[in-house]
């Protein structure tokens, strides 16, 4: 095969090939995302790959506390929660009570229900309310693009030196290099890339992804200078 510009039948066949291969089948995983079909919530949750790629950097850093901004119907949830050790935690934030609902049941059927906390409620106002509890060793921001320079700040503030932080969905199908974006996703995702660029209390980089949801990306950071809670 000669390289060339990619085709969506060609990195679809690639991410197929991927997640055939490295992540394979998963009834646990492949029922939660049935389930909040069925309850109709949109298809985006991140893809399989993206998934274990959270799971991995969980286990890779050690992982007892993990904080997840974004909950959906628990897909992402319940492959962080299988990161951690028995006695960890993730504690994830939901703004909407009917995915909550579906999540709690999509995770407690997992059998990782006991090491996840749901806190139901919008971003800006749960997570003030975490700050004195023990430092989370990874953040996940997934949820309103319009605050993830809001939700890295709470990441550092709640995180300490040393701190993973993920954020999902940083491509954009390519919108996120239009600096004259009139779209409030884009611009609240660019905010949040210039933080994680001019902040010190952040190194970070980000990856394009191409997988089973299209053409996106993530960002990854380290928190390497502790934030105020
Ligand atoms: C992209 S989905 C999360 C997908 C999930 N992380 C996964 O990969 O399986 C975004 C979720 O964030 C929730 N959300 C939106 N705005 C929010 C806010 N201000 N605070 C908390 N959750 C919010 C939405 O209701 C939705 O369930």
């Amino acid at each position: 095969m000669t390289a060339h510009d990619p085709t969506p039948e060609t990195w679809r066949a690639v991410d197929r090939y991927f997640a055939d291969t490295l992540v394979g089948p998963d009834p646990d995983l492949e029922a939660a995302v049935e389930a909040q079909r069925a309850a109709g919530m949109p298809d985006i949750e991140v893809a399989p790959v993206n998934g274990k790629l959270l799971h991995l950097l969980a286990r890779m850093s050690g992982a007892r506390r993990v904080l997840e901004i974004g909950t959906l119907g628990g897909y992402s949830t319940i492959w962080l929660a299988r990161a951690v050790p028995e006695d960890g935690r993730v504690v994830t934030i939901e703004a909407e009570p009917d995915n909550a609902a579906v999540a709690r049941a999509s995770i407690d059927r997992a059998g990782v229900g006991g090491r996840v906390d749901i806190r139901i409620g919008r971003g800006e106002h749960v997570l003030p309310t975490l700050a004195g509890e023990e430092p989370f060793d990874l953040v996940f921001i997934d949820a309103d693009k319009e605050s993830n320079a809001l939700y890295l700040d709470w990441a550092a503030r709640l995180g300490r030196v040393g701190t993973v932080v993920v954020v999902d969905n940083v491509g954009r199908g390519g919108a996120v290099a239009d600096a004259g974006t009139t779209s409030s996703q884009v611009i609240g995702t660019r905010k949040g890339l210039a933080l994680l660029g001019e902040d010190p209390r952040f190194e970070a980089t980000a990856l394009q992804t191409l997988d089973a949801k299209g053409w996106d990306g993530v960002a990854i950071a380290l928190v390497v200078r502790p934030g105020e809670a």
